[in-house]
């Protein structure tokens, strides 16, 4: 079942349609289908059904507090990044004992925080992080539990901004640096070495470099039975890839004859952090075109999403279709439009020399696949109020955030008389 699907002329959201949406709450707007998450979690986990795991979303990927709540509801854990993302899951669901914490920069009171509150485990990236996660726990006269982040050095044939297991990257620990660290770890009073970690980058496409990467951590977790670490999980990270235009994402079957032998060999509980599957075609944004504009050479489509709000296509020149939802849209032909946003930049553009049903001033376009990466990437740029976010639900919808103010904008400055 498709979370956004036409009745005739009208795109809807699960049982609400989407222009209805737009008018109710004004444009841009983010809306989310609430069985599209709860069916791509409920996916992957059955992908990875014959082997014991946990699936800890990605906060990062889409972090509003209904949708962390609706995670932890059908038994999700939590990837989490940051102090503030670890705030999120706590906000939102009273429980962070599924979470797991990456990220090259910790600093010691989100490490200390993090303890006290009771996560699972740390997903540490250096060594010097790792003294100081035993320095942190020693303070607390507690245990911390970590898993190493390994740098399978494995090319996971990305976007270069968004690969992250390649020697080159800022990411994880050498295996022979790593081997080195577990060792050292038992001799570390507070800490207990409980996993081992991967995460080689995002929208990956193929198998073949989590099979690559795998086999490879394998050889190292055999390492390190022998030299009796005992860990118990094996952390493979996000990164499963969706379709944003023809792509042809890695599917549950490969999941299961490629990936799936290797992992049970291990013996390990397997962890892993999906984002963009999840929440990616779950979302989608709304814009209106503003105005259209003409040149020589262009026509131009000035919608009111920038990409404050949607920062993706500037960033990577990342795809995302667009669809003119307005009634009766295609009837008069169409024509190429680069759609483009109200901020003052050249690379403020949601699409390029995209052809599209002849546009007029007031009709609404849906972004789609913009669930992932989204809202969570948005900024306030040229001054601008974020946007609300609604969930949907059969034929309920529901105001999950609102829209900025101008107060929420200046929040925090003061007028200092110099
Ligand atoms: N685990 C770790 C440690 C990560 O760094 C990430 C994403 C994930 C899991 C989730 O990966 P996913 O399943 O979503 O691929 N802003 C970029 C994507 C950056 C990904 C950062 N890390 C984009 O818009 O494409």
């Amino acid at each position: 079942m498709q979370a956004f699907t036409f009745k005739g002329d009208s795109l809807y959201c699960e049982d609400v349609k989407c222009t209805d949406i737009a008018e109710k709450y004004g444009t841009p707007v983010y809306v989310y289908s609430h069985g599209s998450f709860t069916r791509s979690f409920s996916e992957l986990q059955k992908s990875f059904s014959s082997v014991p795991n946990l699936v800890c979303y990605s906060v990062k990927t889409c972090s509003n507090l209904s949708i962390l709540k609706m995670i932890h509801d059908i038994g999700g854990g939590f990837d989490i990044v940051s102090i503030g993302e670890l705030r999120r899951v706590f906000a939102a669901t009273g429980d962070v004992s599924k979470c797991v914490f990456a990220g090259v920069g910790k600093r010691e009171y989100e490490l200390t925080e993090a303890l006290e509150k009771g996560i699972y485990s740390f997903t540490v990236e250096s060594e010097q992080e790792l003294e100081m996660l035993n320095k942190c726990a020693k303070k607390l006269d507690k245990k911390a539990s970590f898993a190493l982040r390994i740098n399978p050095d494995v090319d996971p044939k990305t976007h270069k901004y968004i690969s992250t297991g390649k020697k080159e990257n800022k990411f994880g620990i050498d295996m022979k640096l790593a081997f080195e660290l577990y060792k050292k770890s038992c001799d570390m009073e507070f800490l207990l070495a409980e996993g081992i970690h991967m995460h080689i980058g995002s929208q990956i496409t193929t198998i073949d470099p989590y099979v690559e990467a795998v086999k490879k951590m394998s050889k190292l977790i055999s390492d390190l039975k022998n030299a009796n670490v005992p860990i118990e999980y094996f952390d493979i990270g996000g990164g499963f890839g969706i379709i944003y235009n023809d792509e042809k994402p890695i599917g549950s079957d490969d999941i299961i004859k490629e990936l799936i032998p290797l992992l049970k060999d291990t013996g390990l509980k397997i962890l892993l952090e999906p984002g963009r599957s999840i929440a990616g075609n779950s979302g989608i944004l709304l814009t209106k075109v503003v105005y259209i504009k003409n040149n020589s050479v262009k026509n131009f489509a000035i919608v009111d999403a920038g990409m404050n709000d949607l920062l993706r296509p500037s960033l990577y020149e990342a795809y995302h279709k667009i669809l003119s939802i307005t009634g009766g849209a295609g009837q008069k032909g169409s024509e190429n439009y680069d759609v483009v946003g109200p901020i003052c930049e050249s690379g403020d553009y949601l699409a390029l020399d995209r052809s599209l049903p002849v546009l007029q001033q007031g009709d609404i376009l849906s972004v789609m696949s913009a669930g992932a990466y989204g809202f969570s990437m948005s900024s306030n740029y040229n001054s601008r109020t974020r946007v609300p976010e609604v969930m949907i639900k059969g034929n309920q919808t529901y105001l999950i955030r609102e829209k900025e103010n101008f107060d929420d904008l200046i929040k925090g400055e003061k007028i200092v008389k110099f």
